[in-house]
């Protein structure tokens, strides 16, 4: 029997609340029937170790991550504390140092949850795959000069590599025949991202079963509320895929459905996490939908190879949604744990 062992970081704000959830339904499908069983280790870093410690994980934080399969983290954030702080403390190295280079984001409609778009226009059910590791959140530059003068520059790093690798993740995708979407901004952007469409075309040109496409980004953006079924996979740097992930988000009907995976392909240790953040204008009162944690728990253990495990949550989940088992954020008047309880008891009712 296979043993995974888990870190979990449930993190601040609702982190806590909606991982708790998740963690309730990977017991639940762990253990002997299922042939696998999970090790979850809590690690409690975050805004409040910022307090005790003065940084938001300890100094061994990334070595210690690297002696488990997965991460299963919450969110970051605190309004006391500056968003930059926290986020450069915690998941941002973590997505770095681990080289964690896709941020894969899958797009699709869960059945009963009403959608800001019109039936005509078709139905979402795509993939993004974000760059994770550089462009845009490379983090380099400065400020100078006061008053009036003051100024700032921050940099974009893009790397041939870099590309390459991400944009070919995402033709690995793609099924023969579908369509793979480069977002870009090269009429505007013109040194990266010439350099960015060339090293998608060159690995556009390497995949001929598939269709290939560019697209500038705000016609991507109007293309995924007008069009959102046109699309196959996407791929796109990380401010990009930052913003248009979250339109995905808004399109599936709440930010608190969306899931994501941080992860390096061929290698194990990935990191699963919900795209939205701490929210601290709901935080501490149960009304967090935990719908988007508990799809990353899928997402992970169909990374650890555990498909069958994946595919139940994946079940369960269209069955509470289909029941309309809803938190506030999607129109309901369920609580956190009550959603966690409908799933566990279609987790429980499954022939
Ligand atoms: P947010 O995602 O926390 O919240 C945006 C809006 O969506 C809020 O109105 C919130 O109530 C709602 N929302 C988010 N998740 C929800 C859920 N599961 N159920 C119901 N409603 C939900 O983004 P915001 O407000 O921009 O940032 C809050 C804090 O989170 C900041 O400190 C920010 O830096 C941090 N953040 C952290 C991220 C991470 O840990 N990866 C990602 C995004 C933001
Ligand atoms: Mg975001």
């Amino acid at each position: 029997m296979n043993t995974y062992r888990i870190a979990v970081i449930p993190g601040d704000g609702i982190g806590p609340e909606v991982v708790a959830e998740g963690l309730r339904v990977l017991r639940a499908v762990g253990g002997a029937d299922a042939g696998f069983s999970l090790e979850l280790e809590e690690l409690p870093w975050g805004s409040a170790y910022y307090d005790r410690h003065g940084r938001m994980m300890p100094e061994d934080a990334i070595p210690t991550l690297r002696a488990f399969d997965s991460i299963y983290f919450g969110a970051v954030g605190r309004p006391d504390l500056p968003d930059d702080l926290t986020v450069w403390g915690l998941i941002l190295p973590m997505r770095r140092e681990l080289d964690l280079y896709v941020n894969l984001r899958p797009v699709r409609l869960y059945p009963g949850v009403p959608t800001p778009l019109r039936p005509e226009v078709g139905e979402p059910h795509f993939t993004f795959v974000r760059e994770n590791t550089e462009g845009e959140y490379a983090g380099l530059g400065g400020r100078q000069g006061q008053g009036e003068h003051e100024l700032a520059v921050q940099t974009g790093v893009f790397t041939r590599r870099g590309i390459q690798r991400v944009v070919e993740y995402a033709f690995s995708l793609a099924a023969p025949g579908s369509l793979v979407t480069s977002v870009t901004k090269s009429n505007a952007l013109r040194h990266a991202f010439t350099l960015w469409d060339e090293v998608a075309a060159e690995v556009a040109a390497r995949h001929p079963d598939m269709r290939f496409e560019k697209m500038h980004v705000d016609a991507v953006a109007y293309q995924l509320v007008r069009n959102p079924a046109r699309f196959g996979v996407l791929v796109g740097s990380n401010l990009f895929g930052d913003i248009l992930t979250d339109l995905g988000a808004g399109l599936q009907g709440s930010l608190g459905l969306a899931a994501s995976a941080n992860l390096c392909p061929g290698q194990r240790l990935a990191l699963f996490e919900p795209v939205h953040g701490s929210a601290p204008d709901i935080a501490g009162q149960g009304k967090a939908n935990p719908l988007g944690a508990v799809a990353c728990a899928a997402l992970m253990l169909a990374h650890l190879g555990e498909r069958q495990a994946a595919g139940r949550i994946e079940r369960a989940m269209e069955h509470v949604t289909r029941q309309q088992v809803f938190t506030p954020d999607l129109g309901g008047s369920c609580s956190t744990r009550e959603v966690g309880d409908a799933l566990l008891a279609a987790l429980g009712s499954e022939h």
